[in-house]
This record gives structure tokens, sequence and C-alpha cells, in this order.
């Protein structure tokens, strides 16, 4: 479901499972090659279905240091922006986005919180949750 332009914060404590989902988005966009944690190299590029970018900003603080980063021009090139710790650099990025946050990970058991902010990714939430209901999942929360 995801469209050109999308952008998602993968939240949660270091080890919650944000890189693994990030890989779970690539497959799910047609990307075939390796997605691997961009903790140090800050921004990956892969392409798929749609161009997928994949940015970790564990180390960085504040506006100042995301300017860096170039963001602007990701977000004009139609693709789907996934950020790990995009709460380090918040005042950089739009408030529209559609937010993940991953809780629980000391076992194979992790809970999904989906929020969104903004009127097309609140449109996209109640689309999943049509698409889940049909297929037979039910709304826990
Ligand atoms: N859904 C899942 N089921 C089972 N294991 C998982 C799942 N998601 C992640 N893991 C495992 O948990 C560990 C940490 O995952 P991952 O690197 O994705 O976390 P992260 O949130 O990106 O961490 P960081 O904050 O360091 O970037 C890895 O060993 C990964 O294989
Ligand atoms: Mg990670």
């Amino acid at each position: 479901m995801l469209q050109p332009g999308d952008i998602i914060w993968l939240r949660g404590e270091l080890g919650a499972g944000k890189t693994t989902l990030a890989q779970g988005i690539a497959r799910g966009l047609g990307v075939n090659e390796p997605v691997l944690s961009p903790t140090f190299t800050l921004i990956r590029e892969h392409r798929g279905r749609l161009p997928f970018f994949h940015a970790d900003a564990y180390r960085l603080e504040g506006a100042e240091q995301a300017a860096d980063l170039g963001l602007q021009d990701y977000f004009e090139r139609g693709g789907v922006f996934a950020i790990e710790w995009a709460e380090h650099i918040a005042d950089a990025l739009p408030e529209e986005r559609l937010d993940v946050l991953l809780e629980g990970g000391m076992d194979e058991h992790r809970r999904i919180t989906l929020t969104a902010y903004g009127e097309r990714y609140a449109q996209r939430l109640n689309q999943l949750e049509e698409t889940l209901a049909s297929a037979g999942f039910r709304d826990n929360g």
C-alpha cells in the first residue's frame, strides 16, 4: 500500500526490530538486495517498485546535523522514506507521517502500534484495517 512520498517513522528501543521491519518493507517494495542497518551510513538507498530510502538518525542530534543529510532531496524523489530514531531530528522532518511503534522483543512476540499523522496516512490506515479485517485479522486496540 505504500505510495510515492510516504514517510514512515520506525520507533522503538534498541533492538526493538526497526531494521528488521525495514527489511520487510523493502521486500514488499520488491527490493532484492540486502537491506543492512544504516546506523553508520545514515541513509541507504534501494531500488524496488518505488525507491526505498532507509535512514537511521541514532547518531544525529537536532535539526542542524539533520541539515547535512539533504533530506528534502529524498522527500522529492517519489520514494518511500523509512527512518529509525526519527525523534532525534524531528524538527527537520515533515509532521505528516505514519508512525510505527515496536514494543517487546524479549521473545518473538512484538506489539506494533500504527499512528497516522495527517489525513493521507489516516486514509491508509483505514485501508489497511479493511484489508486485515477481510483477511480475518482482528484489531485488538
Ligand atoms: N519480528 C521479529 N521476530 C523475531 N526476531 C526479531 C524480529 N524483529 C527483530 N528481531 C531480532 O531482534 C534483533 C534486533 O532487531 P533490529 O536490528 O531490527 O532492531 P532495531 O530496532 O533496528 O535496533 P537498533 O535500535 O539498534 O537499530 C535482531 O537480532 C533481529 O533478528
Ligand atoms: Mg536498527
